[in-house]
């Protein structure tokens, strides 16, 4: 495993990082809490040191399963969790009766997407002291931990940076460091525009966004630039686009999936051509991007671990390689 520098924290980060949206919440197959644990502590075995979270992915399960996962292990990892987002009452629910309609959603084969709208209920979200005092106290609690490596503010949005609310939210981060909670903290974006508030932000360490073979912007704009000139480390998310790159997709899912369909298929024909798969040219874009500290990967099951190992195995592509996949 190579392992960059992360910033200017001077932790250092395997260079891939388990994105931990997938695991747990109630689409997941019965036995999916202990496959979860076992793909968990096969990465840390593996040494995948970094691990991405936060306190709505499965309604608070997928940091429930990280704790468990690393109990007796804490100061082998770095802990990367978020918070802001609140569970609306209908998803709080669901979080309680989970174990009671975990097999129902099974039997009936209902997937996340076609969830009845109604279920989930929508997503708010609240920055203030109180509230993320609060949610921190409680990933604390489900992550077995006193303390997080890292804290993101979970998608703050514009708006919300340009008002005086952020400079308060800043604040409390920073109350928290001073007391020990948290190491460093940082900002996860939504969307690329989002980028240079965050990285003018006093304080942060970390910014996370969207960045690979799908999503150019951060490269194109200069933000990953901007973040390395500034010494903010840089999460690289969505390197197989969500799931967009898998080779089982085939022509008419891929057009009804996605915009970006017909660049998905040069991908493929590119990749081919250099005698690679794409979810492994991939990966060796942005592990061959300098200022990528860490690429998460969205893991789930052992075998997404053992193809991600495999390209950490695999040569890095050269400049030719690199540059034509930048210009197409
Ligand atoms: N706003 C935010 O802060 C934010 C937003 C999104 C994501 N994230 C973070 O970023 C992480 C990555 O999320 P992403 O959705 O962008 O995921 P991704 O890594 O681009 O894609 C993951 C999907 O790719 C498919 N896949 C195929 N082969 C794989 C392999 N070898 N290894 C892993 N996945 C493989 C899997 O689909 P199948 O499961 O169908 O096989 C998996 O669900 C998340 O887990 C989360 O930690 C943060």
């Amino acid at each position: 495993m190579k392992f960059n520098e992360f910033g200017k924290t001077g932790l250092r980060v395997s260079e891939i990082g388990f994105g931990g949206s997938r695991i747990g919440g109630v689409f997941a197959d019965r036995n999916s809490s202990r496959e979860a644990l076992n793909v968990l502590r096969k990465a840390l075995d593996s040494g995948i040191t970094f691990y991405d979270t936060a306190d709505m992915y499965s309604q608070g399960e997928s940091e429930s399963l990280i704790g468990k996962a690393f109990h007796g292990r804490r100061e082998q990892v770095i802990i990367a969790t978020k918070g802001g987002y609140c569970l609306p009452a209908r998803r709080n629910l669901i979080k309680r009766i989970k174990p009671l309609i975990r097999p129902i959603v099974q039997a009936l084969g209902l997937k996340r997407a076609r969830l009845p709208g109604g279920m989930s209920g929508a997503l708010s979200q609240d920055f203030s002291p109180s509230y993320l005092t609060k949610a921190l106290e409680a990933s604390l609690k489900r992550l077995q931990t006193d303390y997080i490596d890292l804290y993101q503010l979970h998608s703050p949005g514009v708006p919300f940076m340009q008002s005086d609310a952020f400079g308060e939210a800043l604040q409390t981060l920073e109350k928290l460091k001073t007391q020990g909670k948290l190491r460093f903290y940082g900002i996860g974006t939504e969307v690329p525009e989002e980028a240079p508030f965050c990285l003018s932000a006093p304080g942060i360490s970390s910014v996370q966004l969207g960045f690979g073979l799908l999503d150019l912007q951060a490269l194109d704009h200069g933000t990953l630039a901007d973040a390395a000139a500034r010494g903010v480390a840089v999460i690289a998310r969505g390197c197989f686009g969500g799931g967009l790159l898998k080779a089982s997709l085939d022509e008419a899912q891929l057009k009804a999936a996605t915009p970006k369909w017909q660049r998905i298929l040069a991908l493929r024909s590119l990749s081919s051509s250099m005698g690679r798969s794409v979810l492994d040219v991939a990966f060796q874009f942005c592990r061959g991007t300098p200022a990528v500290s860490v690429t998460l990967l969205g893991m789930r099951l052992e075998d997404h671990l053992r193809d991600n190992l495999r390209y950490l195995e695999a040569p890095p592509l050269n400049a030719g390689e690199y540059a034509a996949l930048r210009q197409l």
